[in-house]
């Protein structure tokens, strides 16, 4: 019931929701369960239009009134912070409401791949990709990176960098938004040929 902007202890309340997070591609789902002390009947509803964070109705995402379920199918392009407010109402004479406001964070996947990288790689491959103790990496690709890594059979790995995928939380995912941000990192149009 956290974030519930009414106290009355007859109001409806909210389990706690809190803070949905997905990297931009991917999918939110949750459900928004409301609960009135007194078991009256609730009816929910919802405002995304708060600003100054972004609606994520006008991205694509829907609410279901009836199932209190929250669903979006989020692209690439949708990066950012957005709030949505979801309000109940129950059936006492008059009716008692309360709502609880939610942000939801999209991260890119530039965002998701600098912190990766960060972690696993810029030791040697210095900032952005730029090069260090070892060679520069910008512009890595996928694949070339599975490579060094030791990953792809047949391929021997670079024994500097042995261990450094069995560190990571899901190394499929983890490469890819690697590789995004190696791609994108530098400023100079098309300094990849990929853009
Ligand atoms: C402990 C140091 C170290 C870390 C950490 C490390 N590397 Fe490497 N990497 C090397 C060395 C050494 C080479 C061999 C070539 C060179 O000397 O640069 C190499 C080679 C590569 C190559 C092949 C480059 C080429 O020119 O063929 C890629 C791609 C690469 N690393 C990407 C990464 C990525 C992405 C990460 C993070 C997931 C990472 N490396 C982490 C040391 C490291």
């Amino acid at each position: 019931m956290s974030g519930d902007n009414n106290s009355d202890p007859s109001a409806p309340y909210f389990n706690s929701i809190g803070t949905p997070t997905e990297v931009a591609g991917e999918s939110i789902n949750f459900t928004v369960v409301a609960n009135d002390p007194n078991g009256m009947n609730l009816t929910l509803s919802f405002d995304g239009n708060l600003g100054p964070n972004l609606n994520p109705f006008t991205a694509g995402a829907s609410f279901d009134t009836f199932s209190g379920n929250f669903t979006w199918a989020t692209d690439v392009n949708d990066a950012g912070t957005y709030s949505v407010r979801f309000i109940a109402t129950n059936n006492a004479v008059p009716p008692q409401s309360s709502h609880v406001d939610v942000t939801i964070r999209v991260l890119s996947l530039t965002e998701v791949g600098q912190t990766l990288y960060i972690m696993h790689c810029q030791n040697c491959h210095g900032a952005n990709g730029a090069g260090g103790s070892a060679s520069l990496v910008q512009c890595s690709t996928e694949i070339s990176i599975r490579e060094a890594l030791g990953l792809v059979q047949g391929v021997g790995g670079v024994s500097a960098m042995s261990g450094i995928a069995g560190q990571m939380d899901s190394p499929t995912s983890d490469i890819q938004a690697i590789a995004y941000f190696l791609q994108n990192v530098n400023p100079t149009p098309n300094f990849c040929g990929n853009n």
